[in-house]
């Protein structure tokens, strides 16, 4: 697949480091050089957010949550994410009151599928911290990451393989119109983190497919 992704922070680069031994990636910024020097240690390649948008069949969301929108603005707006897959990993969450920051009982998926009406979208890889991502293996107390993803279903199949590139096990929460509960779990997970719990004990580790005995 080729990867653009709009940002070039420490998600994008613990996700790009993964995805560019199989995939072509190029990331981006503002600063088209510090972004540059990033790409070089990781194996992609760097550009603006308009050349990463244009390089990307998949476009990855990964600026700041306040800064989404203008990101899709530098991008190219709208027309730029036509026909593509857009993943939002990102959580509105306040870091003063731990609370997510949309307040109309949609999440910021919705308002980016809204925004972007040509576009497949979905949302994963905002549960666990950064650090868990850099993780060379997602297996922990011999157990597999879980990743909880939404996804229309046009964005479905390429997040599942997303997700399984960074050594994570998909798991559907379903349709975006349950992606404010993932922003609302963020919240806990960010609020923990902030009060110096490890990353890797927060949240994450459910297997799937294990049931009840009844
Ligand atoms: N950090 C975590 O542990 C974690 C975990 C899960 C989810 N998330 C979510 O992931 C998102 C990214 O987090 P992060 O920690 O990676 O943030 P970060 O390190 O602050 O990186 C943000 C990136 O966005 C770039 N950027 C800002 N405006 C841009 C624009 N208009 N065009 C292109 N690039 C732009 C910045 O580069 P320039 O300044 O050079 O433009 C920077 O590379 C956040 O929304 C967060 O909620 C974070």
């Amino acid at each position: 697949m080729k990867i653009g992704i709009i940002g070039s922070g420490g998600m994008a680069k613990a996700l790009a480091g993964k995805w560019s031994s199989t995939h072509e990636v190029m990331l981006s910024g503002r600063d088209v050089t510090k972004a540059s020097s990033i790409a070089a240690e990781i194996g992609a390649t760097a550009g603006t957010a308009s050349a990463a948008a244009t390089f990307g069949d998949v476009i990855v969301l990964a600026t700041r949550w306040e800064d989404v929108f203008s990101g899709i603005e530098s991008a190219g707006g709208p027309d730029a994410f036509a026909g593509k897959v857009v993943i939002d990993i990102n959580n509105p969450v306040s870091i003063e009151t731990f609370l997510t920051t949309r307040d109309d009982g949609r999440s910021l998926t919705q308002a980016i599928s809204d925004h972007l009406p040509g576009a497949h979208v979905g949302k994963a890889f905002n549960m666990a911290q950064v650090a868990v991502w850099e993780d060379e293996n997602m297996t922990y107390d011999g157990r597999q990451m879980v990743t909880l993803y939404t996804a229309d279903n046009a964005a479905n199949d390429t997040i599942v393989q997303l997700i399984k590139d960074v050594g994570a096990e998909p798991l559907r929460l379903g349709g975006n119109e349950h992606a404010y509960q993932l922003e609302a779990a963020a919240a806990i997970v960010i609020k923990f983190l902030f009060a110096g719990r490890d990353p890797h004990t927060i949240f994450n580790f459910i297997q799937p497919e294990v049931k009840a005995v009844r």
